[in-house]
Parts: structure tokens; sequence; C-alpha cells
């Protein structure tokens, strides 16, 4: 596509807002606008200023629309899009009965390369642009999931799911084909195009010691992957996981033991977490996500964010579809904005749009390729509109400040606030008409 220019209400973050009044954290331009091209955000600023430079760019007009970077999901299970919604289980019981015999499915190809396109359009459609999800165990899973980000120049991170016990025949692989398996899905796509691979051993209760080493061995040997894992969700998956591995001081110990740590280490949930387990994830930099809506949904946990933030750590925020209820980022803030505040706590709108987009992207380390509209920043981008709903219109009339706009599309918002999402600099909804 050639070069464009995008004009609308412009917000970008360069730091952690810390507080309503941080004006220094962010930069709002009322009439703003982005020249994208070639993927890329070319330059960012006044729409006078832009249009001076470029004076025969075709533009797209989405004034009175919010632009901002797109959505970040740094944890969300590709095979769970039909499970979302399933009823009265808490975590183990849920996998059990529900999770794992839909993610058997996802051996067929065919199956797996269909609800590929339709999890990356939902994503899409709830203007996230970059996720870090899990496929199932199944090679050809993550392939499908692969091979369809790849073919929208998606940045996405994935890994095939590893686990070798406690799960039906036909969801197991062994600590060999694990690693096998593993290993080539990185060769064929860890850094090919946006896509980066996770190495994936699900959680301690579904991988042997023997699966957990060659997790450990893989993160060694390929220094650039992530690896995405499960900790401290829920009560009864601690005290299995204490049986399962006796010799270890707690949960965290044992993916300690096999060398899984690290700042490019994303550890879901961590909802229970002691002492000891807090000061060894700031040590080693893990990062903690936050799932506010599996939480909730699953009757888990609160996630101390505050808590941990002291000790150091990073903490990211995600779906966890489909133990999560919501593909929106919006609505994981809103239901992070509760769980916070049943701790006394609380989260701030600005504080809020920069968790889902630089605040992740610092998790991932990713900060300097998305999670801004900073020039040269990948030109993945959202458009919101506060008065998508009678409801939201009705509220935004009396809204008179950004951070009042922003908490109105953090707790009323979901994908019909979201008007368009650019990845890559291609619009990915249909229906919508340009002014220009
Ligand atoms: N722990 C291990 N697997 C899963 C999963 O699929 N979802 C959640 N929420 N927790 C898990
Ligand atoms: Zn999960």
């Amino acid at each position: 596509m050639t070069d464009r220019l995008l004009r609308g209400r412009l917000l970008t973050f360069h730091a952690e807002p810390q507080g309503p009044d941080d004006t220094g954290a962010y930069s709002y331009i009322e009439d703003g606008a982005l020249v994208i091209g070639g993927g890329v955000i070319r330059a960012a600023g006044t729409y006078a200023a832009m249009t001076a430079q470029a004076p025969d760019m075709p533009v797209t007009d989405h004034r009175p629309h919010l632009m901002m970077a797109g959505f970040i999901d740094p944890h969300i299970h590709f095979p769970q899009g039909q499970v979302i919604a399933s009823w009265g289980a808490q975590l183990l019981d849920w996998l059990n009965t529900y999770t794992f015999p839909e993610e058997t499915r996802f051996a067929d190809p065919d199956h797996a390369a269909r609800m590929a396109t339709l999890f990356l359009d939902q994503l899409t459609d709830h203007g996230t642009t970059t996720v870090a999800a899990y496929a199932s165990v199944h090679l050809t899973s993550a392939e499908a999931l692969f091979a369809a980000a790849a073919r929208r120049d998606m940045r996405i991170i994935a890994g095939k799911v590893m686990m070798d016990r406690n799960a039906p025949e036909g969801l197991r692989d062994t600590a060999l084909t694990g690693y096998d398996e593993s290993k080539a899905l990185i060769g064929r796509w860890h850094g090919k195009g946006r896509a980066l691979y996770a190495i994936t051993p699900r959680f301690a209760i579904t991988s042997t010691p023997g699966q957990l080493e060659v997790a450990g061995a893989l993160v060694i040997e390929q220094p650039g992957c992530y690896l995405q894992t499960h900790l401290s969700e829920n009560h009864d998956e601690i005290a299995y996981t204490a049986s399962l591995y006796p010799d270890s001081p707690d949960y965290l110990g044992v993916y300690e033991r096999y060398g899984l740590l690290s700042p490019r280490a994303l550890m879901g949930h961590c909802l229970h977490l002691s002492p000891r387990e807090i000061g060894v994830m700031a040590e080693t930099g893990a990062r903690p996500v936050f799932c506010p809506t599996s939480n909730l949904f699953l009757g888990s946990g609160l996630f101390d964010d505050a808590g941990l933030r002291a000790a150091g750590l990073v903490n990211a925020i995600a779906t966890d579809v489909g133990g999560g209820t919501s593909y929106s980022m919006l609505q994981t803030l809103h239901e992070g904005y509760k769980v916070l505040q049943l701790q006394g706590q609380n989260l701030h709108p600005l504080r809020a749009f920069h968790w889902i987009t630089r605040g992740n992207a610092i998790a991932l380390g990713l900060e300097d390729r998305i999670g801004t509209l900073a020039e040269g920043s990948e030109a993945d981008i959202v458009v919101l509109d506060a008065r998508a709903t009678d409801a939201m219109a009705l509220r935004m009339a009396r809204a008179e400040t950004l951070s009042e706009e922003l908490f109105i599309l953090q707790i009323m918002g979901d994908d019909r606030a979201v008007v368009q999402t650019y990845v890559a600099g291609e619009p990915q909804k249909t229906g919508f008409v340009s002014t220009t």
C-alpha cells in the first residue's frame, strides 16, 4: 500500500503515567495525523505539520475518534474460542471437562486453519494487534496460527503447548517430541517476518520433570525465544503441583530448577505467590501476567498488582481467553479495575491505556517496535469511539477531559468502540468508509 495519512485525535505514551496529572507521560494531539507506509509509522504530529510535509498524500479521516497504538494481549489461548463461557467449574475441572476435550479438535489441520482465521479476526475486531498465544499440543495448530498471522503481516508470539502427562490421549506429546516439534517450529517461524516463538510448557502439572528439562534446554539453545507458562493460579493446582514435585520449595521453584525464568518468561496469573517466589521473580525478571476476566470467572483469586510492582516486578495484563471471558482489552481493563478496587488499589485510565499498549510492550521487550505511535514504530493502530453505544454517548455528553473519555472506554467499551484496527498499516475492519 502506498503511504497514507491517518487523521484523528492522537494519543501515545512515552512513560507510565504516575497519576491523573502526569501530562508529561503522554502526547495528545487534538487534530493529529500519522504518516504510515511500508508497515511503519513514518511521522506523527499535528495534521497541519503532516500535510505540509506530504501535501499530496491520501488521507483517511478518523476524526473525531481517538487513535492510539494497537492493544497487546500477552496471554491468550488460540484453541479456546469455543470454550469461553463454560459453566460452573474452577481451574482443574474446567480444564478436564471443557478445555482439554476442545483442544483435541485442533489435531485436525483444517479445523486449526479455519479457527486461526476466525481467531485473528476476533483479535483485530477488538483492537488487539499483538498476542502471545498458546496453540494446542499439536504442531499443526501452531503452524496454522503462524501462517494465518503471516498472511496479514501481524506481529505474533506463539508456541505449541508442551504437555506429556495428566491430559487425555490425543493431547499429550512426549519430552522428546515436545522438544523436536518446538525446535522445528522455531526454525520455521521464529524471527520470520513479525513472528516470534514462545517455548510453551503448559504448566507443571501437565509436564514431567523430563519435559521441563528439555524446555530448559530449548531456553538455553534459543535465547531469542520467549517462555510462557502458568503459575500459581488456583489453590488446588498449587497443592497438586506440590504433590508432583515434592522436592521443590514451592510452585515457582519447579520452573526455577529447570532454568525457565528470565525477563522473557511470561508467567500467567501469579495470584498466590509466597515472598520467596516474589523474590525469585524479581531476581530473574520473569513477568507476571494479570488475567482479570479469567481470575474472576474461574474464581481463582485477586492479583496483587501494587504488591508485585512494589517488589520490582514488571506486570503485564491479558485476556486469557477462554478462561478469560472476552477478547476485549477494554473489558479486561474494566475487570482489572474491579479486581484492584477489591484490594484498595486503583487503576487510573491513563495508566490503564498505557498498560495495554506501551506497558505490555515493555513486558515483552518490544517497546521499540510496538505499543506507541512513535516514528519508526510498526503501524499497528486502533481507532476508538467513546460514543459507540447510546449509553456511552449519553455518558460522554457529561465528560470534559481526556481521562474521563478514557475511563468511559475502559468501563463501558468493547469491540463496538473499535472503529478500525490497522495491522502493519493495513485496515482490518471492513465497512469503514474513509472521507477522502
Ligand atoms: N493452566 C493450565 N492450562 C491453563 C489454561 O488453559 N487456562 C488457564 N486459565 N489456566 C491454565
Ligand atoms: Zn492461560
